[in-house]
């Protein structure tokens, strides 16, 4: 007797056990971001979709509890593992022997203001998306190259990090598979220049050679300055007295992944960054009577992640996240 194609594909674990009542969710939620899968695919997706659904939705009840600081939600990663995400859009390297680069020095004297933001005064680019390609090293170090532009020409120009991509291979830079914003810095000062976003656009592949073209020229940078390793109130002083500065954080727990809002901090978070983000500002906001401090983090992962994009970190919490860890920018 032949067994119905349905029951052997059961059987075999080809097909889990979806929950109906998601049905108009999952269709929603891929047409929301114009996902396609082929076949098989599909089941597989949806099953890695649900398991995310459930963990946000028991996070977020937890957080009306009073149990979190932050509300997570669902966004177009939400078809991938952990595993997966960390692997495709954490491309950050922490520097085992780097070169040794011009140390930040902070003044003993220097009072910083209590909240700082480039953005406000026109040093910050809208959100870009990486897309599955591990080069948020390379988003880093234009978003700090940004701000140097924008502080010496008074234009505000986005920057290419496809010309990083391509071009930076010689520095130990590995494209899609990660790199370092030193090593992107370094390139642009040996190389003279970096091109605009608009005559160098991104393509979020390794594919390309480079294309750098000298006439088209929009950024430059004559050296490296990294703040001193682990020292939050150094990476302050920076930030407030530089301009937006490129910092790495771990970014790898399912809370970063699925962040939404709030002042984040978590227990799983620890001090192996893995992923570049730009240091735009800082602040204090209140809650139950306390001051809590954070730092402005510009992201990669589009404006449909986070605070428009941003996260707020806990600042001057034992170095959450290891953001003061691998802090660096370019000077002219
Ligand atoms: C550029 O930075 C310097 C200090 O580093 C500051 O004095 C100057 O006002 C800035 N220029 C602009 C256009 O923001
Ligand atoms: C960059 O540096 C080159 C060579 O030093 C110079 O000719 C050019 O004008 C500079 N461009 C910018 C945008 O600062
Ligand atoms: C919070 O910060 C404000 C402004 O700096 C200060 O006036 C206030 O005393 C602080 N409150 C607490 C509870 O520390």
């Amino acid at each position: 007797m032949a067994v119905p194609l349905g029951l052997l594909l059961a059987l075999l674990g080809c097909t889990t056990a979806l929950d109906p009542a998601l049905d108009e969710a999952w269709e929603g939620w891929k047409s929301l971001h114009a996902k396609e899968y082929p076949g098989e695919a599909e089941p597989i997706r949806r099953e890695i979709w649900e398991k995310n659904l459930r963990r946000i939705q028991q996070h977020n009840w937890e957080q009306s509890q009073g149990q979190h600081s932050i509300r997570l939600a669902m966004n177009h990663h939400g078809d991938l593992t952990d595993e997966e995400f960390n692997q495709l859009l954490n491309g950050f390297t922490p520097a085992r022997q780097e070169r040794p680069a011009l140390l930040f020095q902070p003044s003993k004297t220097l009072k910083t203001p209590l909240e700082v933001d480039w953005r406000a005064k026109g040093y910050v680019t809208p959100v870009k998306n990486q897309g599955h390609c591990g080069s948020c090293w390379a988003f880093s170090a234009t978003g700090a190259l940004e701000g140097l532009v924008f502080n010496r020409t008074g234009k505000l120009v986005v920057l290419s990090e496809q010309n990083l991509i391509d071009c930076s291979r010689q520095l130990g830079n590995a494209g899609c598979s990660g790199g370092y914003m030193t090593r992107a810095f370094q390139y642009v000062r040996d190389n003279g220049g970096l091109n605009s976003e608009c005559v160098y656009p991104y393509t979020g592949t390794d594919t390309s050679g480079c294309r750098y073209n000298p006439r088209d020229r929009a950024a430059n940078c004559s050296g490296v300055r990294t703040v001193p390793q682990g020292d939050e109130a150094a990476l302050e002083q920076a930030v407030a007295t530089v301009g937006p500065v490129s910092v790495a954080v771990d970014a790898s727990g399912f809370q970063f992944h699925f962040y939404k809002s709030g002042i984040f901090s978590s227990v799983f978070c620890s001090q192996r960054v893995n992923h570049g983000m730009l240091a735009v500002g800082y602040g204090t906001s209140q809650d139950r009577g306390h001051n809590v401090s954070y730092w402005i983090l510009k992201n990669s992962w589009s404006e449909l992640w986070g605070e428009q994009g941003y996260i707020r970190l806990l600042k001057g919490a034992d170095n959450q996240c290891g953001v003061a860890d691998q802090a660096s920018f370019p000077v002219l």
